[in-house]
């Protein structure tokens, strides 16, 4: 397998949307690739796919919570922001991007983005189509782009809901790619 991602320390956001069971793959990938993968789970990503995957398939500890922060930090979300050379939240929810949008903080991943705002970011955000074509989502969207992040996807395709439309979370060899591409540079 390549390890072409030796050495790269990430933040990996996971959110509440369905594609939640994709970041598992995304992690397992990162992980295979060299990366030290850092996952933090919203409280309903949690609900969707279990924390022990994640623990699984990278290794190291998953966090969840603001409030059991890692053992060998202080303070977790500022810790994990300044180790992390960039972060990637797949998939985002509308919450996720809205929270972000505005600066919210009443989370640890919203926390951690807030604290960590400089380092490279990188997001993919899956919902319902109708969500997505929402004028406050794709405003928030826009406000996120502006501040630097990069969209990756959303595809169109079949959605969770039965639904043909554009939502889909973007596959994780795309949003592997997205992470080389800021790697080197470009
Ligand atoms: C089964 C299920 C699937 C969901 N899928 C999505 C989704 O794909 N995208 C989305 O934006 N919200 C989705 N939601 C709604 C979010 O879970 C909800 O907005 C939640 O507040 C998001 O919280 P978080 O952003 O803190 O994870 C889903 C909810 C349920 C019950």
């Amino acid at each position: 397998m390549e390890s072409d991602l030796l050495g790269l320390e990430l933040i990996l956001g996971v959110t509440g949307g369905i594609a939640a069971y994709k970041a598992v793959d995304l992690a397992s990938k990162l992980t295979g690739a060299g990366a030290v993968v850092h996952c933090i789970l919203t409280e309903n990503a949690c609900k969707l796919v279990a924390p022990k995957s994640f623990e699984a398939v990278t290794g190291r500890e998953v966090f969840t919570s603001l409030w059991s922060a890692p053992q060998e930090y202080r303070i977790g979300h500022v810790t994990l922001a300044d180790r992390a050379q960039m972060v990637v939240v797949a998939p985002a929810t509308a919450n996720l991007l809205a929270k972000a949008a505005m600066g919210l903080c009443d989370d640890l991943l919203s926390t951690t983005l807030c604290a960590g705002w400089e380092k490279p970011t990188i997001v993919a955000p899956a919902m319902n189509d109708r969500m997505w074509s929402n004028p406050a989502v794709q405003q928030n969207v826009e406000t996120l782009r502006c501040r630097g992040w990069r969209m990756v996807g959303p595809a169109a395709g079949r959605l969770a809901c039965g639904r043909e439309g554009m939502g889909r979370m973007a596959e994780p060899a795309e949003i592997l790619e997205a992470i080389r591409a800021i790697r080197a540079g470009s």
